[in-house]
This record gives C-alpha cells, structure tokens and sequence, in this order.
C-alpha cells in the first residue's frame, strides 16, 4: 500500500490553501525548497510552507534542493513536518546531516538524482528514515519520468528486506496515472506527483484517483 505525496511546486501559488484543501485525502505535502543553486530554479521557502500550518492537517514533506542544507533545514522543523530530506550530492557528511536532522525529531531522507548509483548511500541507508529516488533530473515540474530509475527502488527495497533498514522509499518527478502502478509494483512507498495533480482539471477528482491505483 503506497501512500501518495502531491507537490506544492505544482499548485497555483495565488490559492495555495484552496488547492491544498483540494488534496487533502492525501497522505503528504511535498515541499520542493530551490535555491538557485544546487538546481537551476528558485521555488519558496519556509515561510511558504509556515503559511499551510493549520489549513492543512498533511505532514509536510520537505525537500531540499539546496546547497548547505545544514544552514536552513532547522528552519523546516515545525510540528507538521514529518520528513526533512537532503540530497547526497549537496552534502559534504551526509552522516552528519542526517543525525542533525534527526536530533531534531522529525524524519530524514536522503535523495539521490539519477545520475547518483544507490552504491552511494551504503554507509547511511541505516541512518535514514526516507531515501528518495529522483526520476527526473531536479528543478522543474512537469518533466518526463526517467525510467530507468526504477532499477533504483527495486534495489533500495532488496538493501532494506536484506538488512532490517526501515526506510521509506520516495520516488519524485514525472509520476502520473500511467506509471503510478508500475512504480509501485518496485516497492515504492511514496509516490510525489505534482503537475499530475495540482494541473488536473479537478484536484479532489485526481488525488482520488490516484490513491485508488495505488492502494
Ligand atoms: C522536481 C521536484 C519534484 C516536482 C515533481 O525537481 O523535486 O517534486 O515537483 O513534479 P512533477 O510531478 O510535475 O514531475
Ligand atoms: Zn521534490
């Protein structure tokens, strides 16, 4: 049973918490943090997320595209946040990282875009609360899903049945009804789907729908 993450990037910012009301038969919201820097497009901040405390009930889902991650994930805590993950390419000791965000008692992921093996995260996948799989290159919505990518959840799900890892596995970028079923059918426990949902022509209808294919 996988559980369903629509991303904020995706939503109409004029009427963030109309449409955030849309999907709330979710399980998540994902908060998709640019800088500008780590990828080539600068989304929202904390404020913005800070902003959906109490019109939402959805734990925040919190992904950081940034450079220095440990500089602002602090900023991130808040007691809807139930995931803060960093990306392994944008970290210099990822174990650190991910104890700080820890300490902090909310969840820790680590992503990895698709061009960063799974090899990577040997070390830290008994660390992490949430491993994430990019499936399209990071900093945009609305791009088309890597398959190959998928290799990558059948091998994190394989690394956490051989060594009683209790990771969640995240697949983000390029999800839609079309493969929602297959990406599950690898292992992955969260779907992020953006323009898949916030672009639907009903965001009620579509996150349904969704949560039916993948349940
Ligand atoms: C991409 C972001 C994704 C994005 C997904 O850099 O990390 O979370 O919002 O958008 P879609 O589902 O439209 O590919
Ligand atoms: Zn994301």
């Amino acid at each position: 049973m996988a559980r369903l993450a629509p991303s904020l990037l995706a939503a109409d910012f004029s009427k963030l918490e109309e449409q955030v009301t849309q999907a709330a038969t979710a399980d998540y919201l994902h908060i998709d943090v640019m800088d500008g820097h780590f990828v080539p497009n600068i989304s929202f901040g904390a404020g913005v997320m800070k902003s959906l405390i109490g019109k939402t009930d959805l734990p925040f889902d919190v992904h950081l595209m940034i450079e220095d991650p440990d500089k602002y994930a602090a900023s991130f805590v808040t007691e809807q946040t139930a995931f803060i993950t960093v990306h392994w390419e944008a970290c210099r000791h990822i174990d650190r990282t991910l104890h700080y965000i820890r300490d902090f008692g909310v969840g820790a992921g680590v992503a990895i875009n698709p061009g960063t093996p799974v090899s990577v995260l040997t070390e830290v996948l008994g660390l992490a609360d949430l491993v994430l799989v990019m499936s399209v290159n990071p900093g945009f919505g609305g791009q088309k899903f890597i398959p190959s990518t998928l290799g990558k959840v059948a091998q994190l799900a394989q690394l956490r049945a051989e060594n009683g890892y209790t990771y969640q596995i995240e697949i983000d970028g390029g999800v839609t009804l079309n493969n929602a079923e297959e990406v599950c059918e690898k292992g992955t426990d969260i779907l992020v789907a953006g323009s898949a949902v916030f672009g639907a022509p009903d965001i009620n209808i579509r996150t349904q729908a969704f949560q039916k294919l993948i349940k």
